[in-house]
C-alpha cells in the first residue's frame, strides 16, 4: 500500500497596501537607496494602511487559498495561524480568522516560531493529515512587522515589511506531495528578539523610551548562522527524501537578504537560476515570505505540477527549517 501524501490544494496572499520605497526610508533614517539595494537587495516593500491588521490580512490570503482548493471551509479541521505579531493578546488570531472564513468546525491555534512559522506549520498539517486527524488544514503566515520595528533604527527598518501567504492542506495523489520536513532551533536568542512585554520584562516607561518593546537585531552574526542553518537544513531534508540538490527544479527560501539566498545557493551548489527571490519588492514579511513567493512563482507560470520544490527558512530563535515537496 503505497503512503498517504498531503500537499498544497490552494495558495492565497495579500501584502499591505501601502509601499514603501527606498527613497522614502531616505528621509526617515540616514541611509541610501543605494546601500539598501546592494546589502539587501530591497527595492520596497508593503505596509499595513489604516484598518488593515493581522486579521484582515489572513483572512484574504485563506479566502484565496479556499477558493483555488475549491473545498467548503467548514471542512477544514484546523486553522493555524504562525505569526509574532498577534491580532490581541487573547484569544489567538487563528480563532478571529475561523470566525472571518466560516471554518466552524475546525481547531484553531497560534505558533510563535518567528520567521519559518510556514515551515513549522506545514510540517504539522502534513503529520496531522497523513493520520487522519484532520481532511483539510489551512495554514496561513501573516506578520505586521510594522508594528514591532523601531523606526528610528536604520538596521531593521530597512528590512521588515507586512504580509499575509495561507495554504490549504489536504491529501493528494501519492506521486506530488511533502516528500520530507525538518525543524530545529538553536538557542541563539540574544539575535534577535523583542526584550520587553512578556512576563520577565513587562512594559514600563522607560522601556517604551528606549523602544525594548521592537525588534533588537545583531544582523551581522545572524547573517552567518542564518546561512549555515538553511543550507544545512536543506541538506537533510534532501538526504531524508533520498533526492539530490540536482532534482530541485525552485529554491524558494526565506526572503530576509537576497546576499542570503546567493550564498545558500552557493553553498548548496545548485543552479542560481533556480533560487527564487522576490525580496526586491516585498521587503521581509517573516513567516509570510515562502507562502507569498510560492503563490508568486505559481502565478507567474514559473511552478508547474510535477516540480520539485526545496524551502528552508530561518528566524529568532534562532529556529530553522525546511521542507521538500512535489508541487
Ligand atoms: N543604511 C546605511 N548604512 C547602514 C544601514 C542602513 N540601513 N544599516 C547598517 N548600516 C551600516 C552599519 O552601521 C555599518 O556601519 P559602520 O561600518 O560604520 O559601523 C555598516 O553599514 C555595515 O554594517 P553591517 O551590519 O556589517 O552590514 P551588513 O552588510 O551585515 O548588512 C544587514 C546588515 C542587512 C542587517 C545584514 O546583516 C542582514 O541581512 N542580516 C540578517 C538579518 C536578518 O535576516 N534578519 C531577519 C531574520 S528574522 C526575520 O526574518 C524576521
Amino acid at each position: 500500500m503505497k503512503e498517504k501524501r498531503s500537499g498544497i490544494l490552494g495558495i492565497g496572499k495579500k501584502l499591505g497596501s501601502k509601499v514603501l520605497t527606498n527613497p522614502d526610508l531616505e528621509k526617515m533614517v540616514d541611509t541610501s537607496d543605494e546601500w539598501i539595494r546592494t546589502r539587501t537587495g530591497i527595492i520596497e516593500r508593503h505596509i499595513v494602511e489604516e484598518g488593515e491588521t493581522t486579521v484582515t490580512l489572513a483572512t484574504a490570503a485563506s479566502q484565496e487559498a479556499i477558493k483555488e482548493a475549491g473545498i467548503d471551509p467548514e471542512d477544514i479541521g484546523l486553522v493555524i495561524v504562525t505569526t509574532i505579531t498577534p491580532e490581541q493578546p487573547l484569544p489567538a488570531t487563528a480563532s478571529f480568522v475561523q470566525e472571518e472564513i466560516g471554518a466552524v468546525n475546525a481547531g484553531a491555534f497560534d505558533l510563535v516560531v518567528a520567521c519559518p512559522g510556514f515551515v513549522y506549520g506545514v510540517s504539522i498539517a502534513d503529520s496531522l493529515i497523513k493520520t487522519d486527524m484532520c481532511k483539510y488544514i489551512l495554514v496561513i503566515s501573516c506578520d505586521i512587522l510594522s508594528h514591532i520595528t523601531n523606526w528610528d533604527d536604520r538596521t531593521t527598518c530597512v528590512l521588515f515589511a507586512d504580509g499575509a501567504g495561507a495554504a490549504v492542506i489536504g491529501e493528494i495523489e501519492s506521486s506530488r506531495g511533502f516528500l520530507a520536513t525538518a525543524l530545529h532551533n538553536r538557542p541563539f536568542s540574544e539575535l534577535l528578539e523583542i526584550p520587553a512585554g512578556g512576563v520577565r520584562k513587562p512594559i514600563t516607561p522607560e522601556l517604551l523610551e528606549k523602544k525594548e518593546n521592537k525588534v533588537i537585531m545583531r544582523g551581522n552574526e545572524l547573517f552567518k548562522v542564518a546561512v549555515k542553518a538553511m543550507s544545512d537544513v536543506s541538506k537533510e531534508v534532501l538526504e531524508k527524501a533520498d533526492y539530490s540538490i540536482e532534482q530541485v527544479d525552485h529554491l524558494v527560501p526565506h526572503q530576509a537578504n537576497i546576499r542570503i539566498t546567493d550564498a545558500v545557493a552557493n553553498r548548496l551548489k545548485i543552479d542560481p537560476e533556480k533560487a527564487f527571490t522576490n525580496i526586491q519588492y516585498m521587503g521581509n514579511n517573516s513567516s509570510a515570505t515562502i507562502p507569498a513567493s510560492l503563490y508568486d512563482l505559481a502565478k507567474s507560470g514559473k511552478l508547474k505540477k510535477g516540480d520539485v520544490v526545496l524551502s528552508p527558512s530561518f528566524g529568532a530563535g534562532v529556529s530553522y527549517g525546511a521542507f521538500l515537496i512535489i508541487w
